[in-house]
């Protein structure tokens, strides 16, 4: 049994926040920059390559000053101190949260009952270099004696989206003589497009999964040695074509990779913080270990600055603040991500499970049921797409999405004006969206009157801006562990357990019990309510 913590909102800190934004409802971004002309360049840190601009947060310093002590009362400094201090903070797991030792050089160290688990890590990342190696020079061939030239991830979850989203993040730096593609769904379309064009004497699989026992990825897995072996034949063809990524060495040995083909990690890591483990394997082979290690130096400086920096200085905890105003006192429920680079199409999706499977909580570490919102949903796309989509509704829709803008000044391929222009559109939203256009403004303009109020735009909409030189391994890794660690602050606020994942377990005990209720023969007792008895009778008719 955990001790119970004081309730957040009996908290004193909450108590005179409430009151704060009482006072500060009515006050609009443009007053707090006219009234403070350093606010742009006051109101902004830098760490790892990251500059963040939270000026046009719905902030002042007095609302820091209480989130800050909020912090305090919540015992941030101290949860960061034990996660990295190896303790088993996710409690209903009984288990360490250890992902920092992942990028710690080598050489350094952190503890686990006493254990340095760092020469651990940097074992498994030897043999994955060594690896890397014998695809990228061709000297590890396939059954027919062909060289590897294409890589399949199957996995899913944060056996998935890290790989997907640090592949097409880091395509630019990446071998471009191997292809790589990413199955996870069990729906059998995603395998087979996946693998149309592919010749399975080039074909390598990764099977990626922690537990190796997910069903998605299982299933995909055997349709990945029944597409090898009808192509190549025998048996033997499984060591040669297949490796694992897992925790779990007698579920790979059972299904036939030997074991010398597996890269492992540990249950310190969770699923959704495990892409720059072994789950990272496909990254490294497109990347190549070099760009890998610089994307492990990346997550480390942003690790030792959550670490060690003031907490009013400091990225992670100052994002995790921000995000618990917008959500429990200004009452947003969204949070739009929205890069303006194409390399990072997938960072919102991989976003996803981080910030949701991590914050969507309902009871706090000692099982009391929150009676204030938790994570918010997380969603976006790259800008500028998203303009001309979505922004309608966060420009001039009725509720507040607050939005984290995420930019580069120099882009990887220079063509003509287009940086100027996609970074002109960063600039010109967040300005749009904090201060708007008055009904003044747009009747000066010449329009209307029965037009004006379409036209007026009330501004104060909150957004942060990051902005980094380039898209880079490092920045990237910087960028990941800011959000992660922004996830964990959030999370010690509300006192929720950020590390585990209840919540998908119902679903997946449901569907084994009704895969076979799909497969007997049509008729068989249901005992579903009427509504899935209904759906479940009309999918198993012989006409399908
Ligand atoms: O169902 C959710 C989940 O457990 C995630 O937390 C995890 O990332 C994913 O499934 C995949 O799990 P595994 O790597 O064990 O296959």
């Amino acid at each position: 049994m955990n001790e119970k913590a004081p309730a957040l909102t009996a908290r004193p800190a909450w108590k005179a926040l409430h009151a704060h934004w009482d006072a500060l409802r009515g006050v609009h971004l443009r007053d707090l920059f006219a009234n403070d002309e350093h606010r742009g360049e006051r109101l902004a840190a830098e760490a790892a390559g990251l500059y963040l601009d939270y000026s046009k947060q719905r902030v002042t310093d007095g609302t820091l000053g209480l989130l800050l002590a909020l912090a305090a009362e919540c015992g941030l400094r101290e949860r960061i101190d034990a996660m990295f201090r190896g303790d088993r903070i996710n409690v209903s797991e009984k288990r360490a949260v250890l992902h920092v030792a992942l990028r710690a050089p080598a050489g350094s160290s952190l503890t686990l009952d006493g254990l340095n688990v760092v020469p651990q890590v940097q074992a498994v990342l030897g043999r994955m270099e060594e690896f890397t190696r014998r695809i990228r020079s061709g000297d590890w061939k396939g059954h027919t004696g062909r060289r590897i030239r294409n890589i399949v991830n199957i996995g899913i979850g944060g056996s998935d989206l890290g790989p997907v989203m640090a592949y097409e993040a880091l395509r630019w730096y990446s071998e471009r003589d191997l292809t790589l593609r990413f199955v996870s769904n069990v729906d059998g379309t995603d395998f087979v497009e996946a693998t149309r064009d592919l010749d399975p004497a080039e074909t390598l699989f990764i099977v990626s999964s922690k537990t190796f026992t997910t069903l998605e990825t299982m299933t995909n897995a055997q349709s990945a040695r029944a597409w090898t072996l009808a192509a190549l034949g025998s048996d033997t063809t499984v060591a040669k074509h297949f490796v694992a990524v897992s925790t779990n060495a007698e579920g790979v040995a059972k299904f036939g990779i030997d074991t010398a083909n597996m890269f492992g990690f540990w249950d310190w890591v969770g699923g959704r913080y495990s892409m720059d483990s072994a789950i990272g394997l496909s990254t490294m082979l497109a990347i190549g270990s070099q760009h890998f290690r610089a994307m492990l130096e990346g997550f480390h400086a942003m690790d030792e600055h959550f670490r060690t920096a003031p907490l009013e200085r400091n990225l992670p905890v100052l994002m995790g603040l921000l995000g618990v105003w917008n959500t429990n006192f200004l009452g947003a429920r969204t949070v739009a991500v929205l890069p303006y680079d194409q390399y990072l199409k997938r960072f919102p999706a991989y976003l996803q499970q981080l910030t949701m499977e991590s914050n969507g909580k309902h009871v706090t570490l000692d099982g009391s049921t929150v009676d204030y919102q938790t994570g918010p949903v997380y969603w976006g796309e790259p800008g500028t797409n998203g303009q001309h989509s979505f922004y309608q509704l966060i420009h001039q829709g009725t509720q507040a999405v607050p939005c984290d803008f995420i930019a580069f000044r120099k882009p990887l391929n220079a063509l003509g004006r287009h940086h100027d222009l996609l970074m002109a559109n960063v600039f010109a939203q967040t300005e749009a969206l904090a201060f708007g256009k008055t009904a003044e403004q747009v009747k000066a303009e010449g329009t209307p009157d029965w037009l004006v109020p379409h036209r007026v735009f009330a501004g104060n909409r909150p957004t942060s801006t990051i902005l980094a030189d380039q898209l880079t391994p490092a920045t990237l890794g910087a960028l990941v562990a800011l959000y992660e660690h922004s996830v964990f602050t959030q999370g010690t606020i509300w006192g929720v357990d950020s590390f585990d994942q209840w919540g998908v377990e119902l679903g997946k005990a449901l569907a084994q019990r009704i895969v076979g209720e799909l497969e007997e023969p049509a008729g068989a007792k249901l005992a579903h309510d009427s509504s899935t008895n209904a759906l479940i009778k009309r999918y198993r008719r012989t006409d399908r």
